[in-house]
């Protein structure tokens, strides 16, 4: 890290938070909680000049070539400053063509690119990879609801992530190899580690303090003239491997394939390397469908099938959990509540609400290997392999 690196990060650590603490507060105190218009302008014109002379330093310095992490932690700090300038309303993607942080967005620029990410701050930066110092990790704001909710999205994107890997690992194996059952089970593991870390955050996660404290720093943003969709936990390869590899999402849908297509840049390199690896692997439903008519009467066939059929249940299950509770409490039913005006500002990546749950529905459905009549979904193949399975063994 160059001096001025570090500079900007102690800064992001620090008065940053402070400055976002500030605001939060005053926007907290109003009878209209989700106004920024007219609050506090000196605080947000603080936070603006502070950011922009750390900033400007960094783009006369120039590519110091300090590595990947270094890089990525930068483009990171330069995205949480964009991203709460976004917030404040200091920026918005609507009212102007081209980012009036013309510096930032040089830097973003020039970091993103030479990397292969997306030229804002990404999921990773704020769960995955993001160092603690004396505890302590890079946040906005020094809210507790803040830290719960990066807690526990950290907690489900590791558990998803542990699922992905033993599903990798059954690949050159093969379901008949002894060693599936025993992955499929770390995999179960995995997956109910999802369950528990989604079912705390429920209980525990203030809604009003992340639907107007939280949230509004996901929101999407202009870097130079592209405005770049919000962060959001679905950004690391994981999740998708598990859809994939299990055969209950295909990378030849059409929408799915699209919300491949737009992940891509906003996770990190590795990551795209294994979804785009995995996006060339055959699945497991359709080789339990394929050996079943032969070897249903087989110990190792009743084992693996038994323990796929769970997984997929489990993997359903974190599916509905996301949607009819996490979505349904902290997004869907806020909104619902909350004063026109503000409407359009609510989702992270953008399109109206109604569609983005739409969206999200279909996926859950398809995880969840649902009857729908008007998408495909593995309903009929997941009973099929259901009806195989003989009690005995
Ligand atoms: C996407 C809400 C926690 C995994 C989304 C989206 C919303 C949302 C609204 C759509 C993107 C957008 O905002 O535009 C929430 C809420 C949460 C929460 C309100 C908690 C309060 C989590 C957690 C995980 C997760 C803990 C676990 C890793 C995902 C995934 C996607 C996603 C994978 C991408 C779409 C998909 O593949 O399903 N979330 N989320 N979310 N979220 Fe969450």
């Amino acid at each position: 890290m160059t001096t001025l690196t570090q500079a900007f990060d102690h800064w992001i650590r620090s008065d940053f938070v402070a400055l976002n603490d500030k605001l939060e507060t005053a926007y907290w105190q109003q009878q209209d909680k989700a106004n920024v218009v007219g609050v506090e302008d000196d605080i947000k014109q603080q936070l603006l000049n502070e950011g922009q002379q750390h900033i400007q330093a960094l783009l006369v310095e120039g590519n110091t070539d300090e590595g990947f992490d270094n890089a990525f932690d930068l483009l990171g700090n330069v995205g949480l400053y964009m991203a709460a300038c976004r917030r404040h309303e200091l920026t918005e993607p609507s009212r102007e063509q081209y980012s009036p942080l013309k510096e930032a967005s040089a830097l973003a620029m020039h970091i993103g690119a030479s990397i292969g990410v997306t030229p804002r701050f990404a999921t990773a930066h704020l769960t995955t990879h993001n160092r603690a110092i004396n505890g302590v990790y890079k946040r906005f704001t020094s809210h507790p609801a803040e830290q719960l909710f990066i807690d526990y999205n950290t907690r489900a994107i590791l558990a998803y992530k542990r699922a992905a890997e033993c599903l990798l690992k059954i690949q050159p194996l093969g379901i008949s190899h002894p060693m599936t059952p025993v992955l499929l089970m770390q995999v179960k593991e995995a997956l109910l580690d999802v369950i528990r870390s989604n079912q705390c955050l429920f209980e525990q996660l203030d809604t009003d303090a992340f639907f107007y404290v939280v949230r509004p720093y996901y929101k999407p943003y202009r870097v130079g003239k592209e405005v770049y969709r919000g962060a959001n936990a679905g950004d690391f390869a994981g999740i998708n491997v598990i859809d994939m590899l299990l055969g209950l999402c295909q990378a030849n849908d059409v929408n799915y394939a699209q919300m491949l297509v737009d992940k891509f840049l906003y996770m990190m390199p590795e990551d795209q390397a294994t979804l785009r690896e995995c996006m060339r692997l055959p699945n497991l439903m359709d080789a339990f469908l394929a050996a079943a008519p032969q070897h249903h009467a087989s110990g190792w066939y009743q084992e693996a099938v038994t323990a796929f059929v769970q997984v997929c249940k489990l993997h359903g299950d974190t599916a509905i959990q996301h949607h009819n509770q996490l979505v349904e409490k902290y997004i869907a039913k806020p909104s619902g509540d909350m004063n026109t005006a503000h409407l359009d500002k609510v989702t992270a990546s953008g399109p109206p609400l109604p569609v983005l749950l739409n969206q999200l529905a279909l996926l859950r459905d398809k995880r969840a290997a649902a009857k729908r009549d008007d998408v495909f979904t593995r309903f009929d193949d997941l009973n099929t392999l259901r009806r195989s399975i003989t009690k005995d063994f």
